[in-house]
């Protein structure tokens, strides 16, 4: 399907309205998402980018129905996950001989993927390629936005920055543009796009977006390769992206626990009112990590000043979704936020401190030795957990 973008720009993309898991099952999709290709048709005719593998052949019959695809010059590959660059076996079939533009690193990536040796131009920060009408594409590399390959392309003239993952969401919409959709829903998976894909990066994301509008380039519109375009006030995304970068919190504190028996539960809900007496107006959130998404799990810790993470003792160990979500925030690398721990346990009761551990590898400020409580916490452990909570903040 084709749609009008802005003069001779137009998307080829396909939105898949059916994901709910993406990098294997690492990130839900609660809304599906987007695989967005653009087609430039200017004297040269350009493609930025293609779709999933299982589209693979949908896209490459809907791009023939825009253009023959032999009147293709260039293709512009941004980044070769195999989101954006699956298509591409498909299409160099059709096509065999034709130059993809990407990074050096976007061959090695390409070459690990699909072992062919196709027609690869390598090109850098400021190169260009020429598409007449006064038009040109210009290349911006961007590595770890959010792999080492990833660039920008910039076209002068329509000045669209076609930015690949960054900016995008996991949002499905037959809507191209920001504007047009719920801006509650366009934000809330702008923010888990960025809280469980850009974190580990933001230093980078600070420091490529700052030498991005050093170039002082004009930017009417981002085409990102997920979700809607920006075309509403755009520089909106690149200034949420600046501040996410930045260590972001609000006042929000977000307690992950699981529980056999409920002992841990009650314990998390008396640690919440404590911190409730002690702030009325901070934010607290309460997550079973067996009952709860644990991408969104990781979107309440990044917009969170302080965390704190419960689980029983079993098996002189902690429950396997405890594990794996400190797992998952010490990839994330979440900076400067408070944390603590507690557990309630029958015997051993090594919980509280193997989750002192995890919190300590994962970078989070552990701010107290933790909270026990023997068994079922009876109405003394409940008192003790309030009060731990009401000292939690400091
Ligand atoms: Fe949307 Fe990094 O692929």
């Amino acid at each position: 399907m084709h749609k009008p973008v802005k003069n001779n720009v137009s998307w080829v993309g396909k939105v898949d309205w059916e994901l709910r898991d993406f990098h294997g099952h690492e990130l839900s999709t609660h809304r599906g998402t987007s695989y967005n290709s653009y087609l430039i048709k200017e004297e040269k005719v350009a493609l930025v980018d293609t779709v999933w593998l299982p589209y693979a052949e949908e896209f490459v019959d809907n791009l023939a129905q825009e253009i023959p695809l032999d009147r293709i010059d260039y293709i512009i590959v941004n980044h070769g996950e195999i989101d954006h660059s699956g298509a591409l076996p498909e299409l160099m079939r059709h096509i065999p001989d034709k130059p993809i533009y990407c990074t050096a690193n976007g061959i090695k990536s390409l070459r690990g993927h699909y072992h062919q040796d196709w027609n690869f131009h390598p090109v850098k920060t400021g190169d260009r390629l020429d598409l007449g009408n006064g038009k040109q594409l210009v290349f911006f590399e961007a590595p770890l936005l959010h792999w080492p390959d990833t660039m920008f392309t910039y076209l002068t003239g329509d000045n669209i920055l076609f930015s690949n993952d960054a900016f995008g969401q996991h949002y499905a919409t037959e809507e191209l543009f920001n504007d047009r959709v719920d801006q509650a829903e366009l934000y809330a998976e702008a923010m888990k796009y960025y809280a469980n894909i850009l974190t580990p990066f933001s230093g980078q994301v600070t420091k490529k977006i700052n030498e991005f509008l050093g170039l002082k380039l004009p930017v009417a519109m981002i085409c990102t390769s997920h979700g809607v375009i920006w075309r509403d006030h755009p520089e909106q995304i690149i200034e949420k992206y600046l501040a996410w970068a930045n260590n972001y919190q609000e006042n929000r504190v977000v307690i992950v626990y699981d529980t056999m028996w409920e002992g841990t539960r009650l314990l998390a809900e008396a640690i919440a009112e404590g911190i409730r007496e002690s702030d009325p107006a901070v934010i607290i959130k309460l997550y079973n990590a067996s009952k709860s998404d644990k991408n969104d799990i990781m979107t309440e810790i990044f917009r969170a000043k302080a965390v704190l993470f419960g689980s029983p003792t079993v098996n002189r160990a902690i429950l396997h979704t405890i594990a794996g979500l400190l797992e998952m925030a010490r990839g994330l690398a979440f900076k400067g936020k408070k944390a603590a721990a507690f557990g309630t346990y029958g015997w051993s009761g090594e919980s509280v401190a193997l989750i002192n551990e995890g919190l300590q590898k994962a970078g989070f400020q552990v701010v107290d030795e933790g909270l026990k409580a023997l068994w079922r916490p009876d109405s003394d452990s409940l008192r003790k957990a309030r009060e731990f909570g009401a000292k939690f903040l400091g």
